[in-house]
């Protein structure tokens, strides 16, 4: 199943030092790959007590090098061992880097970084050329890591098909259709949002198309994923607000839409429930590693319920302001949501009345659409209070493109998910406008 793997990276993060077992099972899996011949280097980065790294170094003599969390000094003098992997070809995929601290110089000269944000920060979805250009400098790798937020890991989605099935990751763009495992890949997010670690789709823009457009497929789905919430603690407090209202958003539109059921019910109302007690703390102090580390389990929550019950509404409205506005995903999300609830009340008000207790309002004495209702005030008190922005004037999308975005929303796949069917153009634009 697996070809033989150029780089494994783990990260063994305080989550998973206080859940051994969890940690036992990643590592056996990769140590039994390097047993097997089928991965080549074992790299494992992390912060564990120095009696649990002389355990870990006991148990997986399989595991070439250990490196202290963020030593990324450490991580480049690996790389160039001889005998580590120098002269093979190796993946990290990142964005952030500066807050990561891997070296400025490495996305001009390194080897190993296949997929660097080299023009800046990676755009809120991968554009064509930053995807292809991963994939030339990817080319012949057996495996992927990913260090990034959603627009990383859905590069990095979209490299793992192209090394398997070869052309360009927008030529695989399509539904449900492949039929074996795809490159082994590993990500490390770097944001709370997407959910794109556990997900299986990968968002990508097609110009063409003048849209966003997608991979869906179980065998995308990251190998494995890591939370370390130390991984986040210097995400800006923009993009981690907006990240979190994608989060939020996913959990939202997961239950109140018409592919809903009661597992996925389970997964999102925790998320919301998370996000709405985190958020509001890691805005005040972005180093609280465990209200991050909250944020982030809600992310992959909400990923977990939308990868079966979808998005909806919201989702297509956010998908077309981010292809015609560059408005980042999040962003979008959060300020188009509670118009989409208050629009959908009528078909989804036990679940929003849910919701609405999940975000904290006391609904006690209200009607079940008065406290669906409620939950729409409550998401737009929350963005109050966190800083997100709530009108669409206020970044940058211009009032006369909003009944041109409105025919694209609803060509958009996610709307055919929404609780409320969506027949007329009109309605979106009017949604569009009141969100202006
Ligand atoms: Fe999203």
């Amino acid at each position: 199943m697996y070809k033989r793997q150029d780089l494994v990276l783990v990260n063994t993060c305080s989550f998973l030092r206080d859940s051994l077992h969890e940690l036992d099972l990643v590592l056996a899996e990769l140590a039994e790959l390097k047993n097997s011949g089928s991965c080549g280097n074992l790299l494992v980065t992390g912060c564990v007590t120095k009696r649990g790294l002389e355990e870990f170094q006991r148990c997986y003599p399989e595991v070439d090098a250990w490196i202290p969390l963020k030593d990324f000094a450490a991580l480049e003098r690996y790389l160039e061992l001889p005998g580590s992997g120098k002269t093979e070809r190796k993946a990290i995929t990142h964005s952030y880097y500066r807050y990561l601290r891997i070296s400025d110089g490495c996305s001009n000269h390194c080897s190993y970084c296949a997929i660097p944000s080299i023009r800046g920060e990676m755009q809120s979805v991968p554009i064509p050329e930053l995807v292809e250009e991963a994939e030339r400098l990817a080319a012949g790798l057996h495996g992927l890591g990913s260090v990034g937020g959603g627009s990383v890991i859905d590069t990095g989605k979209g490299v793992a098909v192209t090394l398997k099935n070869g052309g360009k990751a927008n030529d695989h763009l399509n539904l449900l259709v492949m039929t074996e495992m795809q490159t082994p890949h590993i990500v490390i997010p770097t944001t709370s949002g997407t959910g794109s670690e556990v997900t299986n789709i990968a968002v990508l823009t097609s110009h063409g198309a003048g849209r966003k457009l997608f991979i869906a497929d179980k065998f995308i789905t990251p190998n494995a994923a890591i939370h370390d919430p130390r991984f986040t603690t210097s995400l800006p407090r923009r993009m981690t607000v907006a990240t979190a209202m994608d989060a939020m958003t996913h959990a939202v539109e997961a239950m109140s839409g018409i592919m809903s059921n009661r597992i996925c019910d389970a997964q999102a109302l925790q998320a919301i429930r998370l996000i709405a007690g985190n958020l509001p703390v890691v805005a005040n102090n972005p180093h609280d590693e465990e209200a991050r580390l909250n944020l982030q389990i809600a992310a992959s929550l909400a990923g977990w319920a939308f990868t079966v019950a979808q998005v909806g509404l919201a989702h297509a409205m956010a998908h077309t302001l981010g292809t015609l506005y560059h408005l980042p995903h999040g962003e979008a999300c959060g300020i188009v949501l509670p118009k989409v609830m208050r629009y959908n009340v009528d078909h989804a008000a036990t679940a929003l009345s849910e919701i609405s207790q999940a975000l904290g309002v006391n609904t006690a004495g209200m009607s079940k659409r008065e406290a669906a209702l409620a939950a729409a005030d409550a998401i737009e008190t929350l963005m109050q209070k966190v800083g997100h922005p709530t009108r669409l004037r206020d970044v940058g999308v211009k009032e006369e493109g909003l009944d041109i975005a409105a025919f694209h929303a609803i060509a958009d796949t996610a709307a055919i998910f929404n609780a409320r069917p969506v027949n007329d153009p009109g309605d979106i634009a009017a949604l569009y406008k009141e969100a202006y």
